[in-house]
């Protein structure tokens, strides 16, 4: 079988216990594992801009090679200009917020634009030299949406799939971005690709329709830029059976610390990576206006917020992490007792290994982003709870994971008093709702398993004919 080689902006930590950045990195690395291939993205590190003369490849040539098991690791180093205006510029200065519907928190620099395509050539330059012919390559998320394109101009022909992690907006919000068409004209090059869910599918092919005049075939095939461009939707899962081992397993020092520090007050939990996405701002103020309504609930619960600080040098991360700052330290404030706490904020990432004992002491998951791709945390909470006494996932109707994940409390995050109101409910739910509620998400989740997203992208990669987009 042809050899499966993955493209991604940042290769996972092959160390084991390293804090997880995200789901993206479990899933690749699980995947590959599995049918072990070449793995190539940005080391992580980047070189003074003096180092490299210009216009010749990003340092690091060859990469880095590492292996870990089946998986070989390739990584680049970024140059300081690459990674200002690559990384921390258009990517997650621009695309980011656009993909997440924050227009008003996008900034566009031309010539971040114009970095951001440069390294996607860089990346491109390396990968024409490390792969075969019928190799079949499979990149990741926003970072890469222009590296088919760069590809191709380096003559290759191979079968390409790119899998879209993130939301894809609506063509009204896309086309606020300024190179809209520049972009989308890039990811026609790709052969197949792959979205969390039908609405972010079907976003990306009204742009074809109505933007493009593009055409769309039955079987999510659509024709645009003189190419056949295959469209699917995989909504990425997790290994439900492996994480409720980890759940059970704990670390035995960490729960006692939990519980020391908790006695018998119920836990609600939320992880996730600092970021103006995910509605950390309004989750707290929903949080206070929970404590301020119910007071009943005051010294029996608390809420532990773990936010590893992310993308620290972009400044709408810096902003975010100031305000949550202030008002954690306000609610504590208003709120906290001489012997109760009512919200723990750190700043800090966990491995999953010690995640998983916490969400399954966690009375509620609460996981409200104002928009994101899937959001694997959702899964991973229910994943962990202990069938016989589950724990209740507050969700918004805004995560991927809420198509599959209906059996949980869904909720807008906006509406304060409707996430207080949920919080208030999961609370209190009774042990045959949480019992059902339950149930009904493992059955999807079980059957949208991790491997299962992995299979078909694979599978429906390799069935294209090799340089099958030429329409
Ligand atoms: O899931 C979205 C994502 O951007 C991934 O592509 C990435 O691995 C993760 O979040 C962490 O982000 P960053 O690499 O910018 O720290």
């Amino acid at each position: 079988m042809s050899r499966l080689v993955v493209v991604s902006n940042r290769v996972a930590p092959i160390t084991e216990g390293e804090p997880t950045a995200g789901g993206l990195a479990a899933g690749v690395m699980d995947a590959l594992r599995h049918s072990g291939g070449l793995w190539f993205g940005w080391s992580g590190q980047t070189v003074p801009d003096t180092l490299v003369p210009p216009d010749t490849l990003a340092p690091g040539l060859p990469p880095a090679v590492a292996r870990s098991g089946p998986v070989t690791l390739y990584t680049t180093d970024l140059t300081q200009r690459d990674y200002d205006d690559y990384y921390r510029g258009f990517a997650n200065g621009t695309l980011w917020p656009v993909l997440h519907y924050q227009t008003g928190l996008a900034r566009f620099e031309h010539g971040e634009f114009e970095g951001y395509r440069r390294v996607n050539a860089h990346f491109a330059r390396h990968l024409a030299a490390l792969v075969a012919p019928d190799d079949v390559i499979w990149a990741h998320d926003y970072h890469l949406l222009c590296l088919a394109e760069s590809l191709r101009a380096a003559g290759l022909r191979n079968r390409m799939g790119l899998f879209l992690h993130t939301p894809f907006p609506a063509p009204a919000v896309l086309t606020t971005v300024p190179v809209h068409a520049e972009l989308v004209r890039a990811l026609c090059q790709y052969d197949l690709v792959g979205f969390q869910t039908e609405g972010d599918r079907r976003a990306f092919a009204d742009y074809i329709r109505h933007e493009l005049g593009g055409e769309e075939l039955p079987g999510g095939v659509l024709l645009a830029h003189g190419r056949r461009i295959r469209t699917g939707v995989y909504p990425i899962g997790v290994q439900v059976e492996a994480l409720r081992a980890e759940a059970q397993a704990g670390e035995p020092e960490s729960l006692a610390a939990l519980r020391a520090g908790l006695g018998d007050r119920a836990l609600i939990i939320s992880v996730e990576r600092l970021d103006y996405s995910k509605g950390l701002r309004q989750r707290f103020a929903a949080y206070e206006r929970f404590l301020a309504s119910h007071a009943a609930w005051h010294r029996r619960v608390e809420y532990v917020q773990i936010a590893p600080p992310s993308r620290s040098d972009v400044e709408a991360y810096q902003a975010i992490r100031r305000e949550l700052e202030g008002e954690a330290g306000r609610i504590n404030g208003r709120f906290a007792e001489l012997d109760w706490m009512p919200l723990r904020y750190l700043n800090r990432g966990f491995p999953r290994r010690r995640l998983m004992p916490l969400y399954a002491a966690a009375r509620v998951g609460l996981v409200t982003p104002l928009r994101d791709g899937m959001n694997l945390v959702a899964k991973e909470y229910v994943a962990a709870q202990d069938p016989q006494d589950p724990g209740v996932l507050v969700l918004s109707r805004f995560a991927g994971a809420a198509r599959e994940l209906d059996a949980a409390l869904l909720v807008n995050p906006h509406d304060e008093a409707a996430v207080a109101a949920a919080l208030d409910r999961a609370l209190a739910m009774p042990l045959e709702e949480r019992q059902e509620r339950h149930t009904a998400m493992l059955r999807v989740m079980r059957r949208n398993s991790l491997e299962r997203w992995r299979d078909r992208f694979e599978a429906d990669l390799r069935d294209l004919e090799s340089a099958a987009g030429a329409a």
